[in-house]
């Protein structure tokens, strides 16, 4: 059995038309993260947190998988292999192409904190400030996203998993933001070999025994077919 981990970035929903971060008219060139991904924008102005997040629920429910994340659901049902895909990404298209599991380390678009009670739920397509939580009822609720300053989901099981893997492989992500950048040196350091795929060489492509480069929608089904003939 081949313990493969995979870590996938917002490249790999490039091409199903959700933007990026940090390419050229990635959202980080449109918004102002510390506005609309830290808890200081959020305390400072909620509705202007919400609508950014509104917005990017809206462009993820048009937004369909392509061939790249339908391959990775294949390769989650491939004998032999033993998969874990982790996502930096908060929108559902690996779920949609069929991935069985998918560990969101940043959270989910389609999920709804309550930031008094931390109860969760299935997010409304448009939340506003004046949402009461379900359980608590206090107008305390927050899109259920991991910003900046706060501790990503499942790290222990992640490094887990890294611990024990046999090759780890990035896809579509700058590798520019831990800790997620640094599980390629964790996956190394136990042994794994690491692979790159991603449009070109990340600003992390030194951390890589190898990458292969090209648009997700193109290289990874070409590489899982390489990797488990599926
Ligand atoms: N196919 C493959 N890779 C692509 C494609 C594509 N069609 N289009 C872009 N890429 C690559 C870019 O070359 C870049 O290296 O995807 C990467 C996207 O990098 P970022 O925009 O930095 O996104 P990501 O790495 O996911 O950001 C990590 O930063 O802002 C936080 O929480 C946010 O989860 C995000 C984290």
């Amino acid at each position: 059995m081949k313990r493969v981990v995979i870590l996938t970035g917002a490249g790999i929903s490039a091409e199903s038309g959700l933007g990026t971060f940090r390419d050229v008219g990635g959202l980080w060139t449109q918004y102002d993260l510390e506005e609309v991904a830290t808890p200081e924008g959020f305390a400072r102005n909620p509705k202007k947190v919400h609508d950014f997040y509104n917005a990017r629920r809206a462009n993820c429910a048009g937004a369909r998988p392509h061939a790249g994340h339908a391959a990775l659901a294949r390769l989650a049902r491939a004998p032999k292999i033993a998969l874990t895909l982790v996502t930096q990404n908060v929108d559902d298209l690996h779920e949609r192409a069929g991935s069985p599991e998918v560990i969101h380390m940043h959270g989910q678009l389609d999920h709804a904190l309550c930031g008094a009670c931390g109860h969760r739920w299935e997010a409304a397509p448009v939340m506003t400030p004046d949402d009461l939580c379900p359980a608590c009822q206090h107008p305390a609720t927050r899109p259920d996203v991991v910003w900046f300053g706060e501790m990503p989901y499942h790290m222990e099981m992640i490094f887990d998993r890294l611990a024990g893997a046999d090759l780890f492989v990035a896809i579509g992500t700058s590798g520019s933001v831990y800790p997620a950048a640094g599980f390629v040196d964790a996956a190394r350091d136990a042994g794994a070999e690491t692979l790159e795929l991603n449009l070109g060489p990340s600003d992390n492509r030194r951390a890589f025994a190898t990458g292969r480069y090209g648009p997700a929608s193109e290289i990874v089904p070409l590489w899982v077919a390489d990797l488990a003939g599926v």
